[in-house]
């Protein structure tokens, strides 16, 4: 039986929420929404490199993918600023040390990117959520409660 373009689509669907579905909750709704972005995005690279894209096509989606990281941890960074968090700048260091790193190794050695890359970069993002966003947001909903009083 043949299956049609119609009926491969709600699994693919499944596949970006099963994935999104994994990652910690920040509580913070801006956050949680930027995590949900990032992870299609990574499961849209896996899709096309499954799918054995050009090494053009691969590049255009991780520079779209490294951009969204950029921009989503200079917001990050720019909260952290306004509400004087005390651990911003141990935050930040991680951003760039994740940014240099992985992107600098992937665009190294693209030929050798498959789907076990970007389960790493997955839970590498699932890590530091839980580690550093969700302590950050706690003290941004705290900061914020406070300046309302
Ligand atoms: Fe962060």
């Amino acid at each position: 039986m043949k299956i049609s373009s119609k009926q491969k689509e709600p699994q693919y669907k499944d596949r970006r929420k099963a994935n999104w579905k994994r990652l910690p909750l920040t509580k913070n709704e801006i956050f949680d929404e930027q995590h949900q972005y990032l992870v299609e995005i990574m499961v849209d690279l896996r899709h096309h490199i499954e799918n054995k894209r050009s090494p053009e096509f691969i590049q255009g989606v991780l520079t779209c993918m490294e951009k969204s990281f950029l921009r989503y941890f200079s917001m990050q960074e720019h909260l952290m600023e306004l509400a004087g968090y005390p651990g911003r700048e141990k935050h930040s260091d991680k951003h760039r040390e994740f940014v240099i790193n992985y992107f600098t190794e992937v665009r190294n050695n693209l030929p050798d990117l498959d789907a076990q890359g970007i389960e790493k970069l997955i839970r590498w993002l699932a890590t530091h959520i839980y580690n550093e966003d969700k302590t950050m947001s706690a003290y941004l909903e705290t900061s914020n409660g406070a300046e309302q009083r």
